[in-house]
């Protein structure tokens, strides 16, 4: 990521909204300097406000903010409300027969669903999940695929006030098991498998591999039919999704819940130990997942609004699964890859559906971008009026592609910074307000007191860079660590006193105050926008039998922003050859089967040891310039045996 940062931090160039997209946005520069001012002068009130404007109470909130346990903060709590009710049934009376969700499948088969048929089907679900024993409060695990399916069951839990956690259908059994275990799950929703770049890939089998293992907290598991692959359904325990909802009713009677009511909870990787389960409530999660929509897409009843992501991942929570649904908008949804049966997939999808606001990664964008751009050139792309971006910093060159080959030159590049843990985006342009500097996601929100800090927690402006924190609480920040109130206050507030939310990124800020992402601080890496933590690689690693000792850093990649790169010390003697070649082929497997082949490592490296310091540290730092293949500059006199570090350069 080092080449990209430098090109972010040489960036110039600056780019107005075009006069049709200044015309279309319905928030307009003074309306949005009115929002500045509004949230400066009461940042509760200012929240609070849009609340009640924005979301359908079934009992109003008498106070916005409870900061009696901060950093412990819960909004709107005494308030109530459903965030299914919110999504779906306030639309019906004005847009039963609209479109709610468009899906393509992988193989090209489509199916649509209107508002009304979407929330018969949430409905009988939800009647589905009562009958299997679901109440207010326990825990679902959804593991699918990128189907309909998956959201009906997310909408479901929220109806009955049950807590859901999806689980990327890209993890392993292993994975699932950390997961299911962790939240003390009652029940799994899975599939038989799903489909992707044309092959039947697995869950089920997945599913019953965890179980296995422990997870005695899971009573019952629904399972989808997706490709008809064969399974085995274990009696008592798993049943059909067709057959446990046969006969349920198209009505469900949402349960009003307290806004502070828990909705899902979404494992995410940090620097130490386990995945942490982010818990997010309702009322103030939806709050700015909806306004987001609203704000950084412009969504109004015309558009078509397809989001890539997985709704394995925050971003296919809040900007697929929830926010546009809560707008009343029109989804797409996409099973398959971008690169199947072509690279020109995306763009099809874009022109068959029509789509007019499109928002992926970077590393897809420069995936696809690489394969030129006459193969955009082959579909219309005219609807296109607004693109967005999310996951890593977008480098200068990924963005003007984006822009210019995908936008005409006319639709704006929505970067959008925020996180698993924010909810919702922080910092990211108005599409009809704020000029746009390739590789900045711009300023932070109206009502998000996002600002760059020194070590002892100074503000620091002008191009200095330092520690990305916010000051004050926002509706859809996390609630907590899912069961460890402690550990969230030590990851997120423990460094400056908890006097504010640290993010976990570098950044800096411009005379402007436009935003800089540089990256993360902590040992966090982000593979193609997913964040995997370098000791969950490792444990997994050291996990395997010829394993004594392992250290995982990131290698700049083109593609993909960061890949993995492992140093390993084997309990045998160093392999060579054939041999060595076989032990990485092993290694890499055994990281794809613990974790999942987002963890894989691209290089795996053998020694006798690692670079420790006398005391026994890991210098990771020197790690990470022979991952980058550089030659050494740094200080190595504190390090127990220099001769280990030609051993790791060569091997
Ligand atoms: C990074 C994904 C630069 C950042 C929504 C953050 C970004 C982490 C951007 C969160 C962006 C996300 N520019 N960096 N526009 N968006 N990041 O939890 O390091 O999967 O802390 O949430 O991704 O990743 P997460």
């Amino acid at each position: 990521m080092s080449n990209n940062i430098e090109s972010i931090l040489t960036e110039t160039r600056v780019f107005e909204p075009s006069d049709a997209i200044k015309q279309q946005a319905a928030i307009k520069a003074d309306k949005l300097d009115a929002m500045y001012a509004k949230a400066e002068q009461d940042h509760v009130g200012f929240w609070a406000d849009l609340a009640k404007e924005k979301l359908s109470w079934h009992k109003p909130f008498t106070k916005a903010l409870d900061d009696s346990k901060a950093p412990l903060y819960r909004w709107f709590t005494d308030g109530e409300l459903n965030v299914s009710y919110n999504c779906i049934d306030r639309h019906l009376d004005t847009k039963s027969d609209k479109l709610a969700i468009i899906f393509e499948g992988d193989k090209g088969d489509v199916h649509h669903y209107t508002y009304q048929e979407l929330h018969d089907e949430v409905c009988r679900f939800a009647n589905t999940l009562k009958t299997q024993g679901i109440k207010q409060g326990d825990r679902v695990i959804i593991y699918m695929p990128m189907i309909p399916q998956a959201v009906i069951a997310m909408q479901a839990c929220a109806r009955v006030g049950a807590i859901h956690s999806v689980v990327f259908g890209g993890f392993s059994a292993e994975a699932l098991k950390d997961r299911v275990e962790n939240a003390a799950a009652k029940l799994i929703i899975t599939t038989d498998g799903g489909l992707r770049g044309g092959k039947a890939i697995p869950l089920k089998g997945a599913v019953d591999q965890a179980l296995a293992k422990g997870c005695d907290s899971v009573k019952k598991v629904i399972v989808y039919q997706r490709t008809k692959q064969e399974v085995v359904m274990q009696d008592g325990r798993d049943i059909w999704w067709h057959e446990a909802e046969a006969g349920m009713s198209n009505y469900h009677d949402p349960v009003m819940l307290p806004a502070d009511h828990p909705l899902f909870l979404l494992y995410t990787s940090g620097s130490t130990g386990t995945p942490k389960g982010v818990q997010h409530g309702s009322g103030g999660y939806l709050l700015n997942a909806m306004l987001t929509n609203e704000w950084m897409f412009d969504l109004n009843d015309k558009d078509v609004f397809w989001c890539t992501a997985d709704v394995g991942w925050i971003t296919g929570h809040s900007y697929v699964a929830y926010g546009p649904l809560a707008m009343g908008a029109t989804i797409v949804m996409f099973e398959g890859v971008p690169t199947y049966p072509d690279a020109g997939r995306f763009w099809q999808v874009c022109q068959d559906h029509g789509v007019t606001v499109f928002y992926t990664a970077p590393t897809a964008i420069r995936a696809l971008m690489k394969f030129g751009k006459d193969i955009p050139a082959q579909y219309d792309l005219s609807k296109l009026r607004i693109l967005g971006t999310v996951g890593e910093p977008i480098n200068p060159e990924a963005w003007m592609w984006y822009h210019e080959v995908i936008g005409r030159g006319e639709c704006p590049i929505i970067d959008t910074w925020w996180q698993t843990e924010t909810g919702a985006h922080m910092i990211a342009p108005f599409p009809g307000v704020t000029p746009l500097k390739p590789g900045s996601c711009t300023r932070p929100l109206p009502g998000i007191d996002a600002i760059v800090v020194d070590e002892e927690g100074h503000e620091i402006g002008n191009n200095s860079g330092g520690y990305l924190v916010v000051r004050k609480p926002w509706p859809s920040m996390l609630q907590t660590v899912w069961g460890d109130d402690q550990r969230y206050i030590d990851t997120y507030f423990a460094k400056f006193n908890n006097q504010y939310y640290v993010v976990g990124d570098s950044a800096h800020k411009d005379a402007d105050g436009y935003i800089w992402i540089l990256g993360r601080i902590d040992d966090v890496l982000n593979v193609s926008g997913h964040r995997l933590g370098t000791m969950e690689i490792e444990s997994a690693l050291v996990a395997h039998p010829k394993v004594a000792e392992a250290a995982v850093v990131g290698k700049p990649h083109d593609v993909k922003g960061e890949s993995v790169f492992a140093f390993v010390v084997l309990n045998t003697d160093l392999p060579a050859g054939a041999e060595r070649d076989a032990m990485v082929n092993e290694l890499r497997n055994w990281v794809a089967q613990e974790i999942g082949p987002i963890a894989k490592p691209d290089d795996i490296r053998f020694g006798t040891n690692l670079p420790k310091t006398r005391s026994g540290k890991i210098m990771r730092r020197l790690l990470r310039t022979i991952a980058k293949g550089e030659e050494i500059t740094q200080d190595t006199s504190t390090l127990e045996d220099p001769s280990i570090l030609k051993q790791l350069q060569q091997a």
